[in-house]
């Protein structure tokens, strides 16, 4: 007997069972991509630089966001205490510390321990790129000394205090939280 169909309707044929008890939900959000997304969504984090939270996972210690910038130069120097995935979704970027650059379309990974300068070339009007970041990034100055740190809670609070004043909303922001 066939497990992809119902054998009396023929239909795709779905998991039978119960959700294991305890998941958590799942989340989708549309228009990721696009660029006309409600300005509201886009958090401040500094003078033309913002970002979109898609999700904060309290429980294991990550984000995913969309960052906008919209000025070229050093952006920041850090150190990540976990792993990064990144997708340019517009505009190129790379660090001073490396020989590649990060392209609209393409995938890079920022292992635990990287020391790195994100800058934004000039020619860029603006640059997005999706971020999967684990655990906290430190800022550092050239020697390495820290100077601060960015992690899903201190987003958390930016974006909460953000939504909580411009209609947004925090229902909205609790539903990105897992
Ligand atoms: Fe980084």
């Amino acid at each position: 007997m066939s497990t992809r169909t119902d054998p009396l309707t023929g239909e795709p044929l779905a998991y039978q069972g119960e959700q294991p008890f305890g998941k958590a939900d799942d989340l989708v959000i549309a228009g990721v991509l696009g660029a006309d997304c409600d300005e509201r969504l886009w958090v401040p984090q500094s003078d033309d630089v913002s970002f979109r939270p898609l999700l904060f996972s309290v429980s294991h210690g990550y984000f995913v966001n969309v960052l906008r910038v919209r000025k070229t130069g050093i952006l920041s120097r850090h150190r990540h205490a976990g792993p990064v995935h990144a997708v340019t979704l517009k505009g190129r970027w790379h660090y001073l510390e490396h020989d590649w650059w990060a392209e609209e379309g393409g995938y890079s990974f920022e292992p635990p321990g990287d020391i790195h300068t994100l800058e934004v070339p000039d020619d860029v009007e603006e640059m997005r790129t999706l971020f999967h970041v684990s655990g906290a990034y430190i800022y550092v100055d050239p020697n390495g000394v820290p100077q601060g740190v960015e992690d899903v809670f201190t987003k958390l609070e930016n974006a909460r205090r953000h939504y909580a004043s411009n209609g947004i909303g925090l229902d909205y922001l609790d539903s990105l939280v897992r």
